[in-house]
């Protein structure tokens, strides 16, 4: 580089310095007033980076690696197994909220500690007292698109195969045993012989054995564990070249969070014995990080909390939160949490700062604790308020992952039955400091008694989320986003995002630029699913 070019260049970087400010900068600029991720808008930075090799792997806590910085939100209308088991096959992390017992929470986790992807764990069976009149009904009542089914006894003991070929009316009075294959002449394999990718296992008996379609696993006692179908493991290897990497434990197991509370005795102390006894439950299912979940994560009966868990599991990682403040994260630092959840008031469906008057917009809440976070050695996630995978890209630039609610609800994976107004498919979507929600069990998260959730004062709202396309498809799309961002800011990874990031206020005017204006749209294209 030439002299005059050395200068030029030099000065045109004092332009940019003047006017698109790294984060310390501009929020000291803007120190008392609040902003969240509308309010401002990244600056391009020189790169060298190809959006789809951005790397945005992420590590909450020794132990707690993501692949994809993107959590499912503890909410009874966003994470129970399907959704924390979809999150975790993208890379990402799934908290099971603790709107449930203890014992449903717990096999809940187990669900997600024992998937297989692709393997049916619980097959349609039949049992050899049946007739084919009978299957054929079943087949009618229930809508399968499939007629092969295992036959079983009583103890679920694998007794033969009911090939589709024999499922016809002009066998309906035969019996199963009479038409299907013996056990003897069936092919299975035994579920210890899986390994560490069933996938790959499944695909190479299925390219061995011509013809079969049906993979039978059983355990050592011969009992039917599940099935594995030619159609599942050819549509999952076709996909895997376009997924990112499973989120996994040491053992291959998907990753798998859950929330708790500080529940209290009926003496108003902490009750250290149960939340000890199922913390431990959970661990021993296999649970990989523990969220102590409130909507006040600065307060005495947090800090207790997560104290008391810390000193049980040193090596737990624990989330703890919610809070806004620097002093918020520096006091659960200090009481062993690895990971803080930062949002008071962000979220879709949440009225706490109308009803309260108190919450701070959410990208300065981020800033001002990221702050504590860097001292105390500390990791955070951006609470609430994501609603397209731009804000994703903003948060990053002050946490290291996001918690996501309303941009997951619609999903197939949510919990809830799917609700047809008007010729449109909704889902149920409720903030858990709803009338309904507490008085289903999250009253304590909002510091309400449950029996008396009706009469306390609700901070979220029910409300109905169109129903959108499978979490895959919903992650896949904002990861896209994501890696854009990273391009845009030259950021191979998110270390260099947080680095690259350069911020600047913008106006109503600049955000209805922002977005598409002036035309007739006639398909969205956004990562808004
Ligand atoms: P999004 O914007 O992704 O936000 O739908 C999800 C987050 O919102 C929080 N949450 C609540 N906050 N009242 C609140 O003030 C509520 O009823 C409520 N329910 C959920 C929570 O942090 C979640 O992750």
């Amino acid at each position: 580089m030439d002299a005059e070019t050395r200068s030029k260049t030099g000065s045109a970087a004092d332009w940019d310095k003047l006017f698109y400010r790294p984060a310390d900068e501009f929020f000291a600029a803007n120190a008392g007033l609040s902003l969240t991720y509308d309010d401002v808008s990244l600056a391009t930075r020189y790169s060298d980076v190809i959006p789809r090799d951005a790397n945005f792997e992420t590590s909450l806590a020794p132990g707690l690696a993501l692949h994809l910085p993107v959590v499912s939100a503890d909410m009874d209308t966003v994470t129970e197994s399907r959704m924390a088991i979809a999150l975790a096959l993208n890379g990402g992390l799934g908290l099971i909220h603790y709107n449930m017992g203890h014992r449903q929470q717990l096999s809940e986790v187990s669900r997600v500690k024992n998937h297989v992807h692709g393997l049916i764990r619980e097959p349609i069976k039949v049992s050899p007292d049946q007739k084919i009149g009978d299957i054929l009904k079943l087949i009618e009542e229930r809508k399968f698109s499939f007629s092969t089914f295992p036959v079983v006894d009583a103890d679920d003991t694998l007794i033969g195969l009911l090939p589709g070929h024999c499922v016809r009316q002009r066998f309906a009075a035969r019996s199963v045993p009479e038409a299907m294959i013996p056990r003897a002449s069936v092919l299975t394999i035994c579920e210890d012989e899986l390994g560490d990718d069933p996938i790959a296992k499944a695909d190479g008996f299925f390219t061995e054995h011509i013809g079969i379609h049906k993979l039978l696993v059983v355990d050592k006692a011969d009992r039917l564990r599940g099935l594995f179908t030619l159609s599942d493991i050819e549509r999952i290897t076709q996909e895997r070249s376009l997924q990112t990497k499973p989120a996994r434990d040491a053992k291959f197991r998907l990753l798998c969070g859950a929330a708790v509370g500080a529940t209290r005795t009926a003496a108003g102390e902490l009750d250290r014995e149960a939340l000890l006894a199922h913390v431990g439950a959970l661990v021993e299912r296999g649970l990989d990080v523990v969220a102590v979940s409130t909507a006040h994560g600065h307060t005495a009966g947090v800090g207790e909390a997560v104290r008391t868990i810390r000193a049980a599991f040193p090596k737990l990682p624990i989330i703890a939160g919610n809070v806004t403040s620097a002093s918020g994260v520096a006091f659960l630092a200090e009481c062993g949490a690895n990971t803080v959840k930062v949002g008071q008031g962000p979220g879709s469906i949440c009225t706490t700062r109308v009803v309260a008057g108190v919450g701070i917009p959410q990208l300065t809440a981020l800033y001002v604790c990221s702050k504590a976070a860097a001292e105390c050695g500390v990791t955070l996630l951006a609470d609430g308020g994501i609603t397209k995978s731009g804000d994703i890209v903003k948060a990053l630039t002050l946490s290291h992952a996001v918690i996501c609610g309303s941009l997951l609800a619609g999903c197939p994976e949510a919990p809830g039955s799917i609700m047809e107004i008007n010729g449109k498919f909704y889902k149920q979507y409720r903030g858990m400091g709803s009338h309904a929600a507490m008085k289903a069990g999250s009253a304590a998260r909002y510091g309400h008694a449950r029996e008396a959730a009706q009469k306390s004062a609700a901070e979220g709202v029910e409300a109905l989320k169109e129903v959108s396309a499978p979490a895959d498809l919903v992650l896949a799309q904002l990861a896209g986003g994501l890696q854009s961002g990273m391009g845009y800011l030259g950021a191979p990874d998110l270390a260099t995002l947080r680095a690259n990031a350069r911020f600047t206020r913008i106006t109503t005017a600049g955000l209805r630029e922002s977005a598409p204006h002036d035309i007739i749209e006639v398909k969205a294209t956004g990562s808004e699913s």
